[in-house]
């Protein structure tokens, strides 16, 4: 059974499908942690609510990132855990954090990249015109939204749509998506090849 922690800024919804998922006996494994940098996170609620263990490190209490990040790396030890998701965390993990999880630490982004990375994915997306957008969860490198792809799913962009109609269609995939890249992560069926991730 693998050991996973959650890191989530905000709402945690796809921190609830994985919960979800977990509960249904669809993923193997057991959520050891919600870390957060926000105590007024709603993902806390959920976590209270499934009896996960919280860790709040309070960014906006610390000096630096450098001394915000060195209480993140210890909540993240503390969790002893074998798989780190990032779900709605909306900070960039820094190059200590992502040399210790290498390979271990996957994130769930609301566009197809490379196409709208950073922030906003699903505005810049309406704001280029494209036709099809969707989400993407990859492995986490030192760039923002770069490392190896392991799920995409596509979504047409529609006449009228806005960003937040588009968030949610994008959302409903990212709540499929997301727990099974958990779910084939912890069958062990997962393989990273320089730039390319083998489904096994
Ligand atoms: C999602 O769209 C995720 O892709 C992005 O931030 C949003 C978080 O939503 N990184 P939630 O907190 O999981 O509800």
């Amino acid at each position: 059974m693998k050991r996973i922690a959650v890191l989530a800024s905000g709402r945690g919804s796809n921190f609830q499908a994985v919960i979800d998922s977990i509960e249904r006996g669809e993923v193997p494994a057991e959520c050891c942690g919600l870390i957060t940098d926000n105590p007024a996170a709603y993902a806390i609620k959920r976590a209270e609510k499934a009896g996960i263990p919280v860790y709040i490190v309070d960014f906006s209490s610390y000096p630096s990132k450098e001394a915000y990040e060195t209480d993140l790396m210890a909540a993240m030890a503390r969790c002893k855990a074998d798989l780190v998701i990032l779900a709605g965390y909306m900070r960039i993990v820094g190059t200590d954090i992502v040399k210790a999880f290498s390979g271990r630490i996957i994130n769930i982004h609301p566009a197809l990249l490379p196409s709208f990375p950073g922030l906003h994915a699903q505005k810049q997306a309406i704001d280029y015109g494209v036709k099809v957008s969707g989400c993407t969860v990859h492995f986490v490198d030192e760039h923002m939204d770069n490392g190896p792809i392991i799920i995409q799913a596509a979504v047409p962009v529609l006449e009228g749509d806005d960003e937040e109609t588009l968030a949610e269609r994008i959302l409903v995939q990212e709540h499929r998506c997301l727990p099974e890249a958990v779910r084939l992560f912890c069958r062990d069926r997962l393989r990273i090849e320089d730039r390319r991730v083998r489904i096994l």
